[in-house]
């Protein structure tokens, strides 16, 4: 079943000239993990927007085409019908978290009071999310005096809550820490297995390459490329859209380690290994 339907969207902001999003059609089956890549100002933020009706809904602008969310036509929609479908993680878990509230366990329930869901759901679902984002032991904590890491996953424990299909995670781990990515990532991972689609726009391409069923490749609004990770990562003119390919794959190329059937190069550690295995006869 399609979670995401998108049909030639173009967006432009209030007051500006140029299209921000300019022809974008693509769509996302249920359960898929989308990586999305591009250099910056390609409008990876304003795809995200797009997708949880921000755009047009909070920034207006001029706006056509079609976004579909789990068959809820987001023009059609209000932000907050959407949230229960769709919810969206930034970069920076400081501004997400509401400082509203003085524990861990209330900043989830916060969102959970606002959408009118009872008692008996609330305290289900925040269990729920505390410990999928393994952070329960912090529930009687501030939120301000969590790591970097442990708020962001406050973030999107507080996200999980309400239970939507589809979480957009715009560079989450861009202001953390190595530990604190991890654990983000980590976190990410375990949503994906439990069947969330997932959509995550993400500099970290390694990671990227090792956990998304298909990566979009954006440049000035613009799909460039959309299809599995060796496809986009092998392309010899990544680099001219600001995309570093995995180091496994520049170790590839070095190598000439190339898929036999496929002729692509590896994107993950392990494909490198199992090229690498296969290319050269062991000697002792
Ligand atoms: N709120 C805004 N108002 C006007 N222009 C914006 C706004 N946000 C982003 N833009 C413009 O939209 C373009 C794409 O930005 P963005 O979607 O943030 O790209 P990315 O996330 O890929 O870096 C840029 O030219 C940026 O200046
Ligand atoms: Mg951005």
């Amino acid at each position: 079943m399609k979670k995401i339907v998108v049909e030639n969207l173009k967006y432009r902001y209030p007051l500006s000239n140029n299209l921000v999003l300019n022809g974008i059609s693509f769509d996302v089956e249920e359960g898929e993990f989308i990586g999305i890549v591009g250099r910056n100002l390609a409008g990876k933020s304003t795809l995200c927007q797009a997708l949880v009706g921000l755009v047009p809904h909070f920034y207006k602008g001029a706006y056509s085409g079609r976004v579909e969310i789990s068959g809820v036509n987001v023009l059609e929609s209000s932000i907050a019908e959407l949230s229960k479908h769709i919810g969206i993680v930034f970069q920076n878990p400081f501004t997400q978290v509401t400082a509203a509230k003085l524990t861990v366990y209330e900043e989830i329930a916060f969102g959970l009071e606002n959408l009118g869901i009872e008692r008996k759901e609330m305290i289900k679902r925040i269990d729920y999310a505390l410990n999928l984002l393994d952070i329960y032991r912090f529930k009687d904590r501030n939120p301000f005096e969590l790591s970097g890491g442990q708020m962001q996953r406050l973030a999107i424990a507080s996200i999980i809550a309400m239970k939507p299909d589809i979480i957009v995670l715009d560079e989450p781990t861009s202001q953390l820490d190595p530990q604190g990515s991890e654990e983000v990532f980590k976190a990410v991972q375990d949503l994906s297995k439990e069947g969330a689609t997932i959509i995550m726009v993400e500099q970290k391409i390694e990671k990227i390459a090792r956990f998304a069923d298909r990566v979009m490749l954006m440049s000035e609004g613009k799909i460039i490329d959309y299809d599995a990770p060796t496809k986009i990562f092998s392309r010899d003119d990544l680099l001219s859209y600001g995309v570093q390919p995995p180091v496994f794959t520049t170790i590839g190329r070095l190598l000439g380690l190339k898929d036999k059937r496929t002729g692509l190069y590896p994107v993950t550690l392990d494909e490198a290994y199992r090229m690498m295995a296969k290319s050269e006869p062991h000697r002792s």
